[in-house]
């Protein structure tokens, strides 16, 4: 059962061992997490996310081809003795931002692609018995306003709730395919008491048109019910059959987030983020509003 003495968020859980196949051949040879909008890998959005909402301890579930992202949250001596030599101050800080000195990166393979629920359960020994967060670096989510991130928003619920959370969001039905979907009690604006969970639903079966966004809280019972069900959707281990599991013992609630989600996972998404996020940057964005108003769209 869930238990009041939950500890506070402060573990997470990156499954990127993906093949990206859907970004060939940009992701040929380097992961598609690496891949970047505007000016910062897809990974960073989700591990800043994660740094904002409390989250200390950020374990990846990598897999071969995946050594860029290691490197990208290690120090990089050369690379910053060369910029402290040139008085790039502002680089220099840039760079050391990546990894504040109080996060922790952790790595774990996954050594077979068995699916979402099967990256989460490399996890479990990291994770031990707290509750954790799991971000789907795909979707990369932005809050209304600087400091009210998603995961930040989940975790405020937790700390109210005591119970997994799974950030949600209409989608039309004939994208139901894509999503786990949830339905429920509707407990007050945004919070619904989850009853059923789906992974990947046709439109004609789906319970709702509430899809699950990238972005869980989890207690640590989840685990035990990932590694007991059979291989769902698409032949995998899914995390969605483990959170079905999960709340037939505990509470599950899903939350209708502030924010915006971009697909990152899909081109459109994609091209989206960098377009929406180009033109929201402090120093890119209005010479790049001005090009765009320049094709005459
Ligand atoms: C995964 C999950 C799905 C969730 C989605 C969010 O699917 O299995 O339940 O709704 O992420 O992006 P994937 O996009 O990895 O196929």
């Amino acid at each position: 059962m869930a238990s009041s003495t939950f500890p506070p968020i402060t573990k997470a859980i990156f499954p990127v061992a993906g093949l990206g196949t859907r970004f060939l051949p940009a992701t040929k040879a380097q992961p598609k997490e690496m891949l970047p909008v505007v000016d910062k890998p897809l990974i960073q959005y989700a591990v800043e996310e994660a740094y904002e909402a409390g989250v200390r301890e950020m374990i990846f579930v990598t897999g071969r081809h995946k050594r860029p992202i290691e490197d990208h949250f290690d120090m990089t001596f050369e690379l910053e003795v060369a910029l402290e030599q040139a008085g790039k101050q502002e680089l220099l800080d840039v760079v050391r931002s990546v990894k504040p000195d109080d996060m922790e990166c952790i790595y774990v393979r996954q050594a077979q692609a068995l699916g979402l629920g099967h990256a989460v359960l490399c996890g479990q020994r990291l994770v031990g018995n707290d509750p954790f967060a799991v971000l789907l670096a795909d979707d990369l989510m932005v809050g209304p306003q600087p400091g009210r991130g998603i995961l930040k928003q989940m975790v405020e619920h937790f700390a109210e709730w005591r119970a997994s959370i799974l950030a949600v969001q209409e989608v039309p039905a004939e994208h139901t395919r894509r999503y786990g979907i949830v339905a429920g009690n509707q407990v007050n604006d945004c919070l619904m008491d989850v009853n059923r969970i789906v992974e990947k639903p046709a439109p004609e079966v789906a319970p709702s048109r509430l899809g699950v966004a990238g972005r869980y809280i989890l207690t640590p019972g989840v685990f035990h019910e990932i590694a007991n069900q059979p291989r769902g959707v698409g032949g995998e281990i899914q995390l969605t059959d483990g959170i079905a599991g999960l709340l037939r013992r505990e509470k599950v609630f899903a939350y209708r987030y502030e924010g915006k989600r971009y697909d990152c996972g899909s081109k459109e998404g994609f091209l989206q983020a960098n377009v929406e996020l180009a033109l929201a940057h402090p120093q890119l964005g209005p010479g790049f509003r001005e090009f765009l108003q320049g094709l005459g769209l």
